[in-house]
């Protein structure tokens, strides 16, 4: 049994008898041959068992097992060319380890997406299921590469936070001991800006919480984020950050998984081939104009919505950088233009065919006076954020970074309407199980 032969590696064992673990996935016949899909978690294979190859007993269970009976199945590796993987197995034995208990919940059949999310667990047995999870870890990654292959030094944020990030209105608290309570983190923003003091280029990557009391496509309350903050680096080199990431991670996944996002997925790959940097870059004000052009009722200073954000994105056949947005509706940390005090010097990459923000961040206040003030004005406890204007007291440098949220990027490049299935066990305002 060890080493396992397993479905992804067969081409290495055609012409030799093999023992092969895994699930009964599907199953038809045709009276003197069954054929059953089994898979692994590698891949699926057809297994054909011939009347004159096996036992009358297995020839008999073959036709009854059931769909998800665990099975270890011996036979012949053989090539066929009808077949995707390009093998198939011609059965000699076959035993069922164990039986389901009761009928599988998930038949081939449609199923509602209400009951999908409740039998989540189940889900993950699906193909599609299975391409979108080995997609979303060839994310990570790529992410992990990128940062790695450039000298960046990964340093974990904590969970667990006195203080808020991106605004008080979405922080889920929890009791704390005696020191009453705390935040599960928003971002770890705050804590890359003290290490890249430490580190020079810095990232964390885990997870992050928001109280979202939004339910939208793009909307989870718990949410993996990367997290890049670089010292001595202007909002220009963060935006060059942004588009090298975004255009290696999709190239990279464009590279392993391009058959089975077009097979499995029914993703049209041809429109991610063309992500490549530089990629368009429009101002804040330009982008409004935009939208005031299509025909939607903004103005300057309001936020820039999802809808709006698909005019704006749909105009290009990559992602666009929106920069310069009024300082009033951003975050305390962000530094104002020197040109313009009125906007704030960051940068958010919008994804194109209606996917909008994949990516926030620009470059931070460096100066303490300044940031003591954005921090009163936000409303925020001075106290608890003291720890964070020690970046400025001592030897206080430009610096930026951004997050780039995982789930969304995976929507958008597996090509999924809601990214409630980017993630194996979603999190969501009504949704806290399975
Ligand atoms: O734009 P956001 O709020 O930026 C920050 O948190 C900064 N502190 C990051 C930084 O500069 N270090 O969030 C960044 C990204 C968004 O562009 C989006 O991709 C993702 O995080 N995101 C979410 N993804 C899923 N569900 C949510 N509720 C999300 N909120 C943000
Ligand atoms: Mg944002």
């Amino acid at each position: 049994m060890f080493p396992p032969v397993y479905i992804a590696d067969i081409a290495a064992h055609e012409g030799q008898e093999v023992t092969l673990h895994g699930w009964l996935h599907n199953r038809r016949s045709s009276g003197k041959l069954h054929f059953l899909q089994v898979r692994d978690g590698t891949g699926v294979i057809q297994c054909v068992v011939f009347k004159g190859n096996v036992t009358p007993e297995v020839f008999q269970e073959a036709d009854h097992l059931p769909q998800e009976t665990s099975l270890a199945v011996t036979g012949l590796v053989k090539k066929d060319a009808r077949s995707p993987i390009g093998f198939e197995l011609d059965v000699k034995d076959l035993r069922a380890l164990a039986k389901p208990a009761r009928e599988f919940p998930l038949g081939h059949k449609e199923h509602g997406v209400a009951f999908l999310m409740e039998q989540r667990h189940n889900w993950l047995r699906s193909q599609r299921q299975a391409v979108i999870l080995r997609v979303r870890h060839s994310v990570v990654k790529a992410i992990r590469d990128f940062f790695d292959g450039r000298g960046f030094t990964l340093v974990d944020a904590p969970v667990f936070t006195p203080s808020a990030c991106e605004g008080t209105s979405t922080l889920f608290e929890v009791p704390y001991f005696d020191l009453g309570k705390a935040y599960l983190t928003q971002s770890g923003q705050l804590y890359m800006e003290a290490a890249a003091m430490a580190l020079g280029k810095v990232y964390c990557f885990g997870p992050t919480f928001r109280a979202e009391k939004s339910k939208t496509r793009r909307h989870l309350t718990e949410f993996w984020m990367v997290e890049p903050e670089v010292a001595f680096m202007d909002l220009d080199g963060d935006m060059e950050l942004m588009e090298q990431l975004v255009a290696h991670v999709v190239q990279a996944v464009l590279a392993k998984h391009e058959r089975e996002l077009r097979d499995v997925l029914e993703r049209d790959v041809s429109k991610l081939a063309n992500v490549k940097a530089p990629f368009p870059r429009i101002t804040y004000t330009e982008a409004v104009e935009v939208i005031q052009k299509a025909g939607h009722p903004m103005k300057w200073g309001d936020d820039i919505g999802g809808d709006e954000e698909t005019v704006v994105a749909s105009a290009y056949d990559r992602p666009v950088m929106v920069h310069r947005y009024p300082a009033a509706m951003k975050a305390f940390y962000f530094k104002k233009d020197p040109q313009d005090a009125n906007v704030a010097l960051g940068c958010d990459v919008l994804a194109p065919e209606g996917y909008g923000e994949i990516i926030g961040g620009g470059q931070r206040e460096d100066d303490l006076a300044v940031l003591e003030a954005s921090i009163a004005q936000a409303g925020l406890p001075k106290e608890a954020f003291e720890w964070y204007l020690d970046v400025r007291r001592y030897g206080s440098v430009p610096h930026a970074g951004f997050g780039m949220g995982v789930e969304r990027c995976v929507a958008w490049i597996c090509g999924l309407h809601h990214v409630r299935e980017t993630i194996p066990f979603p999190r969501m305002m009504e949704r806290i199980t399975p």
